[in-house]
């Protein structure tokens, strides 16, 4: 399809602008806390670029001279759209009816164990087709655009096994090549053994790293590829092998790691060079000093311990005064966080986790997209980057979270086209 360039826009006069502009680093410690803000900023757009980014008077001229439509952002705060660097967008139906049970008193992997989880959603997927599939998920990324988002992860994993899994990819194929948003697609190999499979779980394992792996990354489908590595799920050597062999094809480990237990998982992401180790709930104090020494993104989905009604979340706080580089994300799916709203995210990191508003900003935008390894593109506010910004009806950052549960987003800006503006 034949698209033609979009027009300059400017966008003036904004209250806050958050630039996130910083070095070409993960942001750490101190620096997760730096914005970037400049008062009374603009940001030109020319094409699918940011053009300039600065004070409003210093840009005026320059948005003349393209004769960029100009949008009065008084009264606004602009950012970078989110990075929402941890979804399962690809699933048929819901999990609704499970809803209640931790309500009364069960666990997730009570529920897993009793047939329901995970397998009700692959079961369900069986029966799905591309068209059902991809339509639920067209609904869900309006949502997410309608959120702030810019950008995705979207994780394959309720397929489990090699047909099925093509099947979704082929959906995630389809939404690449419609959607406004930028999909980053990652291969979930291990998520939870079939039924099929019981008591051979070694045999699944061989099946993913001589089927699976091959027949995806062969297609190059997809950049990443993820295991759930924790008890109840796979092993930190079922998951070693698996990333290994995806290695070898040229996709990008990252990991669900120590959520229902401690098991390794994450020193695993340390030892192969994940892009990212997610959940996090039940890190060792000898953990975060490993992670604040390497570069795997730590990312924390603290919409799973919300929806769950658990009374504990990852220890945020440690890894930032370790020097992890921290990520937030929504973990959407259908069983433990059924929410597309990083600005929600971002309300539970701040009272549920003690990260400052600033703090949880960065984490949600630059930082996801080092998780993404696309911080030379999105998650900051930079000449040269990828125009992909949201005007918010907040006049000070802090309203993000303050204001919580409510949905602050006027516009969101997509390689420089509107692709979500508030009726
Ligand atoms: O990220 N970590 C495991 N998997 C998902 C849950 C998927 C599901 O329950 O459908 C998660 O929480």
């Amino acid at each position: 399809m034949l698209r033609t360039s979009p027009p300059p826009l400017f966008f003036r006069n904004a209250a806050q602008l958050l630039t996130l502009a910083g070095p070409p680093v993960p942001r750490r410690g101190p620096a997760l806390g730096e914005m970037g803000i400049l008062p009374q900023g603009s940001v030109l757009t020319q094409g699918d670029k940011i053009f300039r980014v600065g004070r409003t008077r210093s840009l005026e001229r320059e948005a003349l001279r393209l004769r960029a439509e100009a949008f009065d952002c008084r009264g606004r705060v602009i950012m970078p759209g989110f990075v929402d660097s941890h979804t399962h967008l690809i699933f048929a139906g819901s999990r609704v009816n499970d809803y209640e049970l931790p309500l009364r008193g069960k666990t997730y992997e009570e529920i897993a164990r009793a047939g329901g989880g995970i397998q009700s959603s692959a079961q369900r997927v069986r029966k799905a087709s591309v068209h059902s599939l991809a339509q639920q998920a067209r609904e869900f990324l309006n949502e997410f655009a309608a959120h702030g988002t810019t950008t995705l992860e979207v994780k394959t994993g309720y397929g489990l096994d090699a047909a099925q899994e093509l099947k979704i990819l082929r959906v995630i194929q389809l939404l690449q090549r419609e959607s406004g948003l930028d999909l980053a697609p990652t291969l979930l190999a291990l998520h939870a053994l079939p039924a099929s499979f019981r008591g051979r779980r070694a045999q699944y394992v061989e099946t993913v790293v001589d089927r699976l792996v091959p027949s995806v990354a062969r297609r190059k489908l997809v950049e990443f590829i993820d295991c759930f590595c924790d008890r109840g799920a796979f092993s930190v050597d079922d998951c070693r092998r698996v990333l290994r062999a995806g290695r070898q094809w040229g996709l990008v480990p990252r990991i669900q790691a120590e959520q229902l237990a401690h098991t390794g998982a994450a020193r695993l992401g340390i030892e192969i060079g994940a892009a990212s180790v997610d959940h996090l709930d039940k890190l060792t104090a000898a953990d975060i000093r490993a992670l604040a020494r390497s570069d795997v993104v730590a990312t924390l989905l603290p919409g799973v311990n919300f929806h769950l009604g658990l009374k504990s979340y990852p220890p945020a706080r440690k890894l930032i005064a370790a020097g992890a580089a921290v990520a937030l994300a929504t973990d959407f799916n259908p069983g433990t966080s059924p929410s597309v709203n990083m600005q929600f995210i971002i309300s539970l990191a701040c009272t549920q986790m003690r990260m400052t508003p600033a703090e949880a900003i960065a984490a949600a935008t630059v930082n996801g997209a080092f998780a993404l390894r696309r911080a030379d593109r999105v998650g900051s506010l930079e000449a040269g980057r990828q125009a992909d910004l949201i005007v918010l009806d907040v006049d000070d950052y802090r309203e993000i979270p303050y204001y919580f549960a409510v949905n602050h987003c006027l516009m969101t800006v997509k390689r420089g086209r509107i692709i979500y503006l508030r009726p």
